[in-house]
């Protein structure tokens, strides 16, 4: 079966499974953007910034740049503004051209491609499962004498769990020793409760940390293409030297600081979620459902009683309008679990009738 390599595709998705209702609403959790969608303000104001689109950014991104330095309380030279996310994974992997990396799996598909696209070879290791995905730090340790950098995602994609900042730390220090990197992804940092502060804190003190951050997925902002890099200033003017002309777009660029000083927005999205993911977390424990500890907007479901049906799960729930994301491309998982983001309260009770429906009926 040939799966979609992303979430967000249930037209695919009927067709891979023979549904041809045309009619049949779907429901997409497959997808991990902020369920309350782009804050209330931003659509007035891409209009109003309609002439933006006929001038060439400012090329040093300044004004953005400053507004993201100081929400972080770093330095601008420490900060790269780039297009997503996902251009900053890539130029991440471009920095230890033809290096060694350590990736810690189920994750993020991305870093893998990246360090492809850039000849640096990968060594894969795995969160383990049966401890609601702890990292294999001692393992890592051993391995980081060879390892030129580690992949981390904090908060995980797929599983939404965070890996301790003590183990961090203690990485950091050793990495010290055998000259090894760790490059954090914080794409989900925003959607954590303010106990849990960015890792940002830690670069002052730790030169081999890069942290890379993303405005897509809290501000549901997949079009705009904005994310930044921190890190060391030697590493930002040398990536900044890689980065193509003009990357980040001007309208991207001039909503920057609107989006940063909108913390109101942050801060309802995380206090919103709480309450969701209380009520969704006790109810499928109840059902008897297995769900990753997740600390964010998405997490990992399989069934407890029964679970080698995940693929039989995946399309009862399609059959009945829910698209979830199949983790056949995760390594570590293999289609083991489904993941499933936290939507508006109609569409998670939604969700829980059509599983315990499942349950009374399989
Ligand atoms: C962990 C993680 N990092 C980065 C990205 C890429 O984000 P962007 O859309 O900002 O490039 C994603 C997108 O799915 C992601 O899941």
């Amino acid at each position: 079966m040939k799966w979609p390599d992303h979430g967000g595709q249930p037209e695919q998705l009927k067709q891979l499974f023979n549904i041809d209702d045309d009619e049949m609403k779907t429901i997409d959790l497959s997808a991990n953007l902020n369920p309350l969608g782009p804050p209330a303000w931003l659509k007035e104001k891409l209009s109003d910034l309609y002439e933006t689109i006929s001038r060439y950014p400012d090329p040093t991104y300044s004004s953005s740049k400053a507004s993201l330095a100081a929400f972080e309380g770093i330095p601008e030279d420490n900060l790269l503004l780039t297009n997503g996310g996902a251009e900053a994974i890539f130029l991440a992997a471009k920095y230890f051209e033809h290096g060694q990396a350590l990736i810690v799996h189920p994750t993020f598909l991305e870093y893998e491609r990246a360090c492809n696209h850039y000849h640096v070879k990968t060594e894969d290791v795995y969160y383990d499962q049966e401890t609601g995905f702890q990292l294999p730090l001692r393992l890592i340790e051993e391995k980081l004498n060879h390892t030129d950098v580690l992949f981390l995602c904090r908060p995980n994609n797929p599983s939404g769990t965070v890996v301790k900042e003590d183990d961090i730390r203690s990485l950091l220090e050793a990495g010290k020793q055998t000259e090894t990197f760790i490059v954090v992804d914080e794409a989900f940092v925003d959607f954590l409760p303010s106990t849990y502060p960015s890792l940002s804190t830690l670069l002052p003190a730790y030169p081999n940390l890069i942290v890379l951050r993303s405005l897509t997925k809290m501000y549901t902002i997949p079009g705009l293409r904005v994310g930044y890099m921190m890190a060391d200033k030697d590493i930002i003017a040398s990536l900044q030297a890689e980065q193509l002309p003009w990357s980040i777009n001007a309208l991207a660029h001039e909503l920057v600081p609107s989006l940063v000083e909108d913390t109101d927005f942050v801060r309802h999205t995380t206090s919103w979620l709480n309450e969701q993911w209380q009520n969704i977390s006790q109810t499928l424990a109840s059902l008897d459902f297995y769900v990753s500890p997740s600390e964010v907007n998405f997490y990992l479901l399989q069934d407890q009683r029964q679970p080698t049906r995940t693929e039989e799960l995946f399309q009862f729930l399609l059959q009945h309008g829910i698209v979830t994301r199949h983790t056949h491309n995760f390594k570590g998982l293999n289609g083991k679990f489904l993941r499933v983001a936290i939507k508006a309260q109609p569409e998670n009770e939604h969700l829980l009738a059509i599983l315990r429906k499942w349950r009374n009926e399989s």
